[in-house]
């Protein structure tokens, strides 16, 4: 057996490695499609044809909803996967989809009828400002009678609190491995220091990134008392990261994933 060549990044990003992000957090992809779109049908007041994803990433969600007839677009701070995003547009003969912008203060030429964001990027505005200005802008980005659908993970009052999770994918003689714990937890801050450790490995290759995620934290009341604010939506439905369209949930002092349905008005 020859040993692997070992490559550790400590303070590197996931996010530049946009294939190795695709292909540990693609696994459910079509599942979260068949839900998306199934959120169109039943809660949006409106035709669902254009829409849009803010923080896209690698744009594993755009990319499918574009092969199901959808006119999509999105956007990132991050240019690796800005770039990713378009090149698979543009190989599958498609317009590219992505452009780099900060989802705080994000304008769009034309009004979309849904916009999504669900694996809890909402959480990595720092603060209650920047968050009111995202959801601000988004209802602004949006027809009447259409949907912003967000998925986040809340602070339960009860029961004990999910710190670490992970996810691992193969493809071929490829592996990713990611794992993602709780460093820190400011309660009065409302910040969630967590430490990403994403391990990558080939034949003979071994790439460690290790990297600080910050999360604004959210109990149900707070995250309630925010969508208030945004007087031009309506929270329509709530779900959780099962995506069972079918079985909706209320939200109770021990739940953590929510996914939520809001209508603009
Ligand atoms: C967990 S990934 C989610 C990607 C994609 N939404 C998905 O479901 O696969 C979080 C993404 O948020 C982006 N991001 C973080 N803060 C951002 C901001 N202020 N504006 C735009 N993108 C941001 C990161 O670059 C990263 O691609």
């Amino acid at each position: 057996m020859t040993d692997a060549c070992v490559t550790s990044i400590a303070g590197g990003h996931l996010y530049d490695y946009p294939q190795y992000y695709d292909l540990v957090f693609g696994v459910g992809t079509s599942g979260e499609c068949d839900f998306l779109q199934g959120c169109f049908d039943l809660h949006a007041r409106r035709r669902v044809k254009r829409v849009f994803e803010p923080a896209c990433g690698s744009g594993r969600l755009l990319i499918k909803l574009a092969q199901r007839g959808l006119d999509v677009s999105g956007c990132d701070l991050n240019r690796p996967s800005v770039d990713y995003c378009n090149r698979r547009f543009k190989r599958r003969g498609l317009r590219p989809a992505a452009f780099v912008a900060d989802i705080a203060t994000i304008s769009l030429p034309l009004k979309v009828d849904a916009a999504f964001n669900l694996l809890s990027s909402f959480q990595l505005l720092p603060n209650e400002h920047e968050a009111e200005r995202h959801l601000a802008a988004m209802a602004r980005s949006l027809a009447r009678g259409g949907l912003y659908i967000v998925g986040l993970h809340l602070m339960p009052s009860e029961g004990r609190r999910i710190s670490a999770e992970r996810w691992t994918a193969t493809r071929g003689r490829l592996s990713v491995c990611c794992r993602i714990w709780t460093r820190q937890l400011h309660r009065r801050r409302r910040q969630e220091r967590c430490v990403m450790l994403s391990e990558i490995k080939t034949p003979g290759t071994r790439l460690r990134i290790e990297e600080e995620l910050r999360f604004r934290t959210y109990s149900a009341l707070q995250l309630q008392r925010l969508f208030r604010k945004v007087r031009e939506f309506d929270a329509v439905a709530i779900y959780d990261f099962t995506y069972d369209l079918f079985d909706p949930i209320s939200v109770g002092p021990e739940t953590q994933d929510v996914v939520y349905v809001l209508r603009r008005r």
